[in-house]
């Protein structure tokens, strides 16, 4: 299996080195990124993308921050890489691990002497972050994989795999560690509309690591999940609360198609992904731009005066949910949230 990082630090440049998923599966480009802006941008453009990468990004961004200010005296030295972190924060809303990811830094950094220890320690953070992501995936694929029979077809929407994640991945983890402990394992990866991860990048990365993958059009899940023997429904979570789980938009349509269907929908999430004193209500879904649904290349596929809304994130009810996968073990109905609270705070 493939172990290839999807973002990490380039200690020779100081700078943060990324695979751009935009370009994906066409082209395969690392992009060295040394300011906050540009990061902003690869965050916003989804160059880097999925919730546990975007908190290996918030977490680099800050000790990208920290190298890179040039204050002397350690307050504004501090308050300057706190405004870098306002602007990462800014750009997705969703997904709670790039805030999660940026606060674990700044808190380390809070009551540092100097300004030297602070670049130090702001990066040594940032590096444990990455490091233990990963190790999470393959908590999370170890205890996920049980759930799997020994041959089985698993539907998966939008892409949790490595490329959402510092590598291994969620979702795509267990299915990784299950063909890795013997099972076999087909895949079906819906295109997930408007930007097609999972045609461009959940196809993408199995087909490297050589495991069975067919992409479907996102409307025709329900047939399949009807006439044809789908074993389990798999996602990732962008963020979990005491009652929903919010997703990349068009995974409740699944929870409720594997519902009526009697298909278990598992999600896979690091205990990072999880809000645990949060409600649906108090989450914000993300809406990007209209030209993602009209346009595809130069192509424009919608009438200049039909409106348009692009959800990116949806919610689906945790009742729905036949059992989260996390990194300390799986929670299973009835699902409680607040065991999650004590996992947290030992980490
Ligand atoms: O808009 P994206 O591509 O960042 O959305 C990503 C997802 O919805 C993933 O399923 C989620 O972040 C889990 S990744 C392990």
């Amino acid at each position: 299996m493939n172990e290839t990082a999807t973002l990490w630090w380039d200690t020779q440049t100081q700078s943060i080195c990324y695979i751009d998923q935009t370009r994906l599966p066409a082209d395969y480009t690392i992009v060295q990124c040394h300011s906050i802006a540009r990061l902003a941008r690869a965050i916003e453009r989804l160059e880097i993308r999925g919730a546990p990468a975007l908190g290996v990004a918030g977490a680099f961004g800050i000790a990208l921050s920290a190298q890179n200010c040039k204050k002397k005296h350690l307050h504004t030295f501090l308050s300057d890489v706190h405004r870098d972190a306002e602007i990462l924060y800014a750009t997705r809303p969703t997904a709670i691990n790039l805030g999660w990811g940026i606060e674990r830094v700044l808190e380390k950094i809070e009551h540092v002497q100097d300004i030297t220890s602070a670049r130090r320690i702001a990066l040594t953070e940032a590096m444990t972050i990455a490091r233990e992501d990963t190790i999470s995936c393959h908590a999370i694929g170890n205890h996920g994989a049980s759930l799997l029979p020994d041959s089985c077809t698993v539907l998966t929407h939008c892409n949790a795999g490595s490329l959402a994640c510092s590598s291994w991945g969620t979702a795509l983890g267990i299915i990784r560690s299950a063909v890795h402990g013997g099972k076999s394992v087909k895949v079906i990866a819906c295109e997930t509309r408007p930007l097609l991860q999972g045609s461009r990048l959940t196809a993408w990365e199995l087909i490297r690591d050589g495991i069975d993958v067919t992409v479907i059009t996102d409307s025709a899940a329900a047939h399949l999940m009807r006439t044809s023997s789908i074993d389990a429904v798999i996602v990732g979570a962008d963020r979990v609360t005491r009652d929903a789980v919010f997703n990349k938009i068009g995974t409740y349509m699944h929870a409720v198609c594997a519902h009526h269907h009697n298909i278990p929908f598992y999600v896979a999430a690091p205990v990072s992904t999880f809000d645990a004193k949060k409600t649906e209500s108090d989450v914000i879904i993300e809406e990007r731009t209209r030209e993602e649904v009209t346009t595809i290349g130069n192509r424009i596929f919608v009438p200049s005066l039909a409106g348009v809304k692009n959800y990116a994130f949806d919610a689906s009810p945790i009742n729905l949910v036949t059992a989260i996968v996390t990194d300390h073990g799986i929670l299973r109905q009835p699902i409680d949230i607040d065991s999650i609270l004590s996992l947290k705070s030992t980490k």
